[in-house]
């Protein structure tokens, strides 16, 4: 028989003093805590404050903020490969839904996200926010340091909150299936998952260095229904064309990008999809940076440092331009930093140039910092870094000095990374630890200085797949890999795209 409420309130005491006399067995050094005490501890405690930082569900954002409507300069327009000439919007309708090209050139401000795409959100978003606690103590670190967390995602990234999104207008004009490339694995299962969510299918080019270091990553896309390649296959002409030049080529996002537009262009039941570079995948991303806003607030701060990792911009753009926009429209003072793989570093050392966004030519001309799309970077375990270019807005706010960018080599960023996961607990993906190299650079700098600022950083992703990269870490088969001034020299010198004044 179940103990009446009666009989509860008997048995609470007797069993509280119980157990206390099993835990302290000299029992005069011990008293059973008073009910609450520990909570009452807490709330008088003024160094005390919440670890993470909730929205509740109504809370997510009900637009995407648009940069491009409060750029001082415009991006220049996209050339058409052959005649050199602007190109319109039409040009991408062979390979994207008309609703994500009018998101593409839109001047709006805010763009409505539809319920639906809204409604899915919801299986993981809000993502929380954290006040890097352990982090700070092991740096002695005079800044607060807070963390988005956007590897709660199923795929276990920030990728499916435009993978969701360009699904949804995909299967609103009848798509049947979609073409991708992946570098990291991330965008792969992200869009795998959206398509298995729309009954869309997919078909995923993934670069071949990824493929054979993270063979998990392929069997999750399977079991959200994706077909997967590993790229330079011979399935396409651009991948032929590899092979034959390079039998072991590692494969590039650049590369992989050729494939699936190749694919996508073939059939006209079948569309492309970009998880990064593009206006619109930037575009979505951006509730990343409105949801960390509101958090921020409700732990009463403003960062002076926001800080992501980047590889073509997405993540970047995600937290970044909304905290962008309090400086753009109220010069409000935060410095957004995108940090790079010195082994990739097209913000830091590439040029500002007209440029193929794939590596065989098929895209248009972008405005960009670029490395040459011919740049083919070291095999470094952040596979989702390896890109030669940027997004052109990104790459104008950088042009402009409105954004920064730094750049960290492989092994600094495994450094932090295992410090990360040491202290906070989650093991991040490798991209995400070029942010946390950064902030360990900050902080020193706030030491140096004598100065106490608050960072925040996207933790864009965990690292669960990619145990052979920290198992190579480990291994000290990781080396210090930088980029010296020839290699970059002879990359753009193979160059013959348009240059920008
Ligand atoms: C976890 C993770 N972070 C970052 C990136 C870099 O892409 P982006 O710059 O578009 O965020 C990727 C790309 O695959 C990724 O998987």
């Amino acid at each position: 028989m179940a103990p009446s409420p009666q009989g509860q309130k008997v048995l609470v005491p007797v069993f509280a003093k119980t157990l206390t006399r099993l835990l302290c067995p000299p029992l005069r050094q011990c008293r059973p805590l008073k009910s609450n005490a520990w909570l009452e501890a807490k709330s008088v405690n003024p160094n005390h404050m919440s670890r993470k930082i909730f929205l509740s569900e109504n809370e997510i954002p009900e637009y995407w903020y648009n940069v491009m409507a409060d750029m001082p300069s415009k991006p220049l327009p996209p050339l058409h490969p052959g005649t050199k000439e602007p190109i319109g919007p039409e040009a991408l309708a062979p390979l994207f839904p008309m609703k994500l090209i009018e998101q593409e050139v839109s001047a709006e401000k805010w763009i409505s996200i539809p319920d639906e795409v809204r409604d899915i959100y919801t299986v993981w978003r809000p993502t929380p926010l954290f006040r890097a606690k352990g982090l700070e103590k092991a740096l002695d670190s005079p800044a607060k340091i807070y963390y988005k967390y956007e590897g709660v995602s199923p795929s276990g990234s920030h990728k499916p909150n435009t993978a969701v999104a360009q699904v949804y207008y995909n299967k609103q004009e009848g798509v049947r299936k979609i073409t991708t490339e992946t570098g990291a694995g991330q965008w792969g299962s992200a869009l795998s998952f959206a398509c298995s969510l729309f009954d869309i299918e997919c078909e995923v080019y993934m670069v071949k260095l990824s493929y054979n270091q993270k063979p998990y990553r392929k069997i999750m896309m399977n079991t959200w229904g994706a077909q997967v390649y590993p790229s330079p296959s011979d399935r396409t002409e651009a991948g032929k064309k590899i092979l034959d030049a390079d039998p072991g080529s590692p494969g590039s996002l650049g590369i992989a990008i050729s494939e699936a537009i190749e694919m996508a262009v073939k059939d006209e039941s079948t569309k492309y999809s970009l998880g990064s570079v593009l206006n619109h995948v930037l575009l979505h991303q951006t509730i990343v940076g409105q949801e960390a806003i509101k958090q921020m607030e409700k732990a009463g701060d403003f960062p002076d440092l926001v800080i992501a990792p980047f590889g073509g911009g997405s993540n970047f753009a995600g937290l970044s331009f909304p905290f962008l926009r309090h400086k753009l429209e109220n010069g409000k003072n935060v410095r957004c930093i995108a940090s790079e793989p010195a082994s990739c570093p097209k913000l830091t050392r590439g040029v500002f140039r007209y440029d193929f966004g794939d590596t065989v030519g098929m895209t248009p001309l972008l405005p960009m910092y670029t490395l040459g799309h011919n740049f083919v970077p070291a095999p470094i375990h952040a596979g989702g870094l390896r890109y030669h270019g940027a997004g052109v807005v990104v790459s104008q706010l950088l042009k402009d000095k409105l954004i920064e960018a730094e750049a960290h080599d492989q092994l600094a960023a495994f450094d932090a990374g295992v410090l990360f996961a040491k202290t906070e607990g989650i093991i991040p993906a490798p991209e995400a630890t070029h942010a946390i190299a950064s902030v360990v650079k900050h902080v020193d700098q706030c030491k140096r200085e004598g100065s106490k600022k608050t960072i925040l950083f996207n933790l864009c992703g965990h690292g669960n797949f990619d145990m052979k990269a920290y198992q190579d870490y480990f291994e000290g088969k990781l080396v210090r890999h930088e980029l010296t001034d020839e290699e970059i020299s002879s990359s753009l010198a193979e160059l013959n795209t348009p240059e920008i004044a």
